[in-house]
């Protein structure tokens, strides 16, 4: 399938999009110096003042954002526009600290409800199909962000919010769903379900595509769940999605049909990559911390806000004729790196590794404890069935992990359906450690 919700837009020669981004981005920066006291005094104490941006490399003058600020002005100290032009407020509460809380005005839903579509369409969605919505609704932005995007499109949208998998079950199955937004980790368990129940996927279901996001997911599970659910045998699959509540909430960016990459919509977004030690921007296809700006936002915009995601930035034009740039697949958080004895190891690399074992379940747990003076790392594991022993999956695991991840895992094998689940993200560290401290 083809064709753009946006072709003007979506396919912007590259030289015009940097035109639009630097006209938006001075507008943006006039917006917050003048409309909000402590943006304006970030930016006095940074020596720049909205006519310091004269071109897009003069965005490294200004100051870095982080979510401390956001903590720190919370709740709304960091809003732009006077309160009766707020029309929603979400939150999110992350795992620690105090929740944060950003604002939209009727123009940031607007928009907001333009890149999901522009996201739905660019995985497949068109009006005729029918989109459970399996996000959950209310403080998180993935529920009313895809709900708006989908109807905005003109699907049809279902809003089965998350959990209640037999519920799910029942909707898709009645209502002849075609696409479904939720987690990867809510996918797998959908799944599970269906296996279980006996449904037939191929013939009793009609899913062709999905949009999954909100948390880091490997190729190899969009394999498995493309099958599980059913998508490949209608002739689709399952796409990216990345957003941030701090941005939009979804809606930053998302894969296309081609699926090297999330295009960023960057009429709406600049983003950067960093190396998140110095803080310095890496040459173009390496490595580091995502930095990103909103150019339109009017309730609460956010300059070089720094994701702590890591992945790559690419500027090379895709296949699919979108010359908005791509970030690869998110690698995980800065924070949820692991480091066990001076080595980096990122969650997903674990699943990467585990997931190539038909004879393993999706779920798995990682928990961090101290042997001695040692950092530990546990893997525990799920069998699918018990084809395989416990003890020679363990031994084969244990190697590739290290093999893999050049620092010894030890592997702890559990029966099958033991592991928790989830319906929205996953929550698979367990640092023991805190308890020792
Ligand atoms: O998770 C927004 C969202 C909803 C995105 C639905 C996609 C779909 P927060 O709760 O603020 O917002 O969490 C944002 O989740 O900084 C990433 O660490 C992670 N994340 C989001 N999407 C992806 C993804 C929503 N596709 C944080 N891959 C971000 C990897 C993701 N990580």
């Amino acid at each position: 399938m083809t064709g753009y919700w946006n072709e003007t837009m979506e396919t912007l020669p590259l030289k015009e999009l940097r035109e639009l981004q630097l006209k938006k981005l001075k507008k943006q920066v006039k917006h917050m110096y003048e409309d909000n006291p402590i943006q304006r005094k970030k930016l006095k104490n940074a020596g720049v003042s909205p006519d310091d941006i004269r071109s897009l490399d003069d965005i490294t003058k200004i100051p870095f954002s982080v979510k401390d600020e956001l903590r720190e002005h919370y709740p709304i100290g960091l809003q732009c526009v006077p309160q009766e032009q707020v029309v929603r407020y979400h939150m999110s509460s992350g795992t620690t600290g105090k929740p944060i809380c950003c604002g939209y005005t009727r123009e940031d839903i607007d928009v907001w409800a333009e890149l999901m579509a522009r996201s739905l369409y660019a995985a497949g969605g068109r009006k005729n199909d029918v989109f459970q919505n399996a996000y959950g609704y209310g403080l998180f932005t993935g529920g009313l962000g895809f709900h708006y995007g989908a109807e905005k499109l003109g699907m049809s949208v279902i809003p089965t919010a998350a959990g209640n998998t037999a519920r799910q079950i029942l909707v898709m199955k009645d209502m002849k769903t075609t696409f479904m937004g939720c987690t990867p980790s809510y996918a797998q368990l959908l799944g599970e379900t269906l296996e279980r129940e006996g449904v037939d996927v191929v013939n009793d279901l009609h899913l062709r595509a999905a949009l999954f996001g909100a948390e880091p997911w490997t190729p190899e599970l969009r394999e498995r769940v493309e099958e599980s659910l059913g998508l490949k045998a209608h002739g689709g699959g399952a796409f990216d999605h990345y957003g941030l509540t701090e941005m939009t909430g979804p809606g930053v960016a998302s894969e296309c049909e081609a699926r090297t990459g999330l295009h960023v919509w960057s009429d709406h977004f600049l983003a950067e990559i960093i190396n998140p030690d110095t803080g310095e921007q890496v040459a173009p296809g390496e490595r580091g911390e995502l930095v990103l700006t909103t150019l339109s936002k009017e309730a609460m915009p956010f300059l070089r806000y720094r994701t702590k995601d890591i992945t790559v930035l690419d500027t090379e034009p895709c296949e699919c004729g979108r010359t908005h740039p791509r970030i690869r697949k998110i690698m995980g958080r800065a924070d949820d790196m692991l480091i066990i004895r001076g080595v980096n190891v990122f969650p997903s690399q674990i699943e990467h590794v585990l997931l190539q074992h038909d004879e393993l379940a999706e779920p798995f747990q990682i928990i961090i404890n101290r042997a001695g003076a040692l950092d530990q790392l546990v893997v525990k594991v799920e069998q699918r069935d018990t084809s395989v022993s416990a003890e020679s999956l363990k031994k084969t695991l244990e190697k590739e992990l290290r093999e893999s991840m050049l620092v010894s895992i030890m592997v702890e094998v559990e029966p099958p359906n033991t592991l928790p689940r989830f319906e929205g993200k996953a929550r698979r560290i367990i640092d023991e450690r805190k308890v020792y401290e």
